[in-house]
């Protein structure tokens, strides 16, 4: 069991270290934190992680409307045992957070997924595993342990292939498949654009494909030939970026074949409520939506027999001008009232972020960016503390506003900005 998360302690065990001339390597500040991870970070790496889409609006609004809301603290509550713990999906979490899906980690860290799992194990918090994770479920999944784990799954336009990913998942001991809805078209992300660079090309992102039966017998059937790229310097490098990607010995037909399947059937645009009980008819795990933003969707996902919701605008990366998930979390909070768990992610930076969005109605958040960037600055333990640091920062605004554990945390808590 690991100890309960305590700001104090690891408040003081800092300042200890500063004694002996020693500051923290992953910041504590998160404007900080993503600037010291630009420096660990190649451009390319830079550019896909922190970027959104268009002109940014979505990521700025997101932002903004945690600013709308202020915390008001109270008094002579006796805060002198806080407990973050909660249930969700019938686990007890150690902290209303959770990890959320990030692709292509390979971008940043060598152990990519592997590592980030290792770190969430440190602390016993839950990891939702990407679809275009660097790393098989299955080697995540070991590095895990029994840490609750949850799979985030892109409907493939292969039924059979959908219906691997989701037996995989339950092989794996994941709790529950996540079906991220806002990404079945990639959108307009001007930092990647403006330099042609999506990592999948380069056989980045893809492990959950590559080390999947059914998608190698895809991979294999025959379709229009993939056109051969002009054999410049950099067309070699990135074949053998792609060969390396591939997880069986030289073979640079098959990574070809690998990317350029895995770019034919990676989404449905198609995809509607209907498609969704393909895989309720599938699978027995709690089947969550990534991506909801409206108080209708929200309904229907509860009409629909879905099991969660996670309130997100994909960290500003598809829409650009998008509600703000802060924005939409009370009324689709109150349009769910109760009826199955509700998340939230995108914008989330400190433990006062976590714990406005719990007082507007989210029983749990997933932690994006933040912990990509400790990633890229100090590897697994870059992960740790980055984690370590949320579960001490919420505990100390827990404590400070007056509240000793997560059910007390109410709208009454909040004031208008
Ligand atoms: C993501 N996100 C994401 N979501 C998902 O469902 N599957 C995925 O593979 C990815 N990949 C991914 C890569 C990168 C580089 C980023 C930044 C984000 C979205 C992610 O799960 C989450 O919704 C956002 O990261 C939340 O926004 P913030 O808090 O990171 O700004
Ligand atoms: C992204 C995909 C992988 O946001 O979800 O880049």
């Amino acid at each position: 069991m690991n100890a309960p998360p305590n700001g104090l302690l690891r408040q003081t065990s800092i300042y200890l270290a500063g004694v002996s001339g020693r500051r923290p390597r992953v910041p504590t500040d998160a404007t900080q934190l993503e600037q010291r991870a630009e420096t660990e970070m190649s451009r390319d790496a830079f550019a896909y992680i922190a970027g959104g889409a268009g002109t940014g609006a979505t990521m700025r609004a997101n932002r903004q409307a945690f600013d709308k809301h202020r915390i008001v603290p109270r008094m002579l509550r006796d805060v002198s045992k806080r407990d973050q713990r909660i249930e969700l999906l019938g686990r007890t979490m150690p902290s209303p957070f959770l990890v959320a899906p990030i692709g292509v980690l390979e971008m940043v860290d060598r152990k990519a997924d592997v590592a980030v799992a290792r770190a969430a194990r440190t602390h016993g918090i839950g990891m939702v595993l990407s679809n275009q994770a660097s790393r098989p479920m299955e080697q995540v999944t070991k590095a895990l342990g029994d840490t609750p784990r949850w799979f985030q799954l892109y409907w493939s336009t292969e039924d059979e292939l959908v219906a691997s990913f989701a037996r995989r998942a339950e092989k794996t001991g994941c709790d529950a498949i996540v079906i991220t809805l806002d990404t079945t078209l990639l959108g307009w992300r001007t930092h990647d654009l403006d330099r042609a660079y999506l990592p999948f090309l380069r056989g980045k992102g893809i492990a959950q494909y590559t080390s999947d039966e059914v998608f190698r017998r895809i991979m294999r059937t025959p379709t229009d030939p993939a056109p051969t790229p002009r054999p410049t310097l950099n067309a070699i490098r990135t074949l053998v970026q792609l060969i390396r990607a591939y997880p069986e010995r030289f073979n640079p037909a098959d990574a070809r074949a690998a990317v350029q399947r895995f770019t034919q059937i990676y989404s449905r645009p198609s995809l509607e409520w209907d498609t969704l009980r393909f895989l309720r008819e599938r699978t027995k795990l709690p089947i969550l939506l990534k991506g909801i933003l409206h108080p209708d969707d929200a309904s229907r996902a509860v009409e629909e027999g879905i099991d969660g919701i996670v309130v997100s605008n994909h960290g500003g990366r598809q829409v650009d001008g998008s509600i703000a998930t802060l924005d939409a979390l009370p009324g689709i909070a109150a349009a769910v009232d109760g009826r199955m768990p509700v998340l939230f992610d995108s914008g989330i930076r400190s433990g006062a972020d976590v714990f406005k969005a719990l007082a507007l109605g989210a029983d749990a958040v997933l932690l994006g960016r933040p912990y990509a960037y400790g990633l890229a600055i100090a590897g697994e333990r870059g992960v740790a503390e980055v984690l370590e640091n949320f579960q001490a920062d919420f505990d100390l605004t827990m404590g400070l506003s007056g509240c000793t554990s997560v059910a007390e945390i109410t709208r009454e808590a909040l004031a208008d900005a």
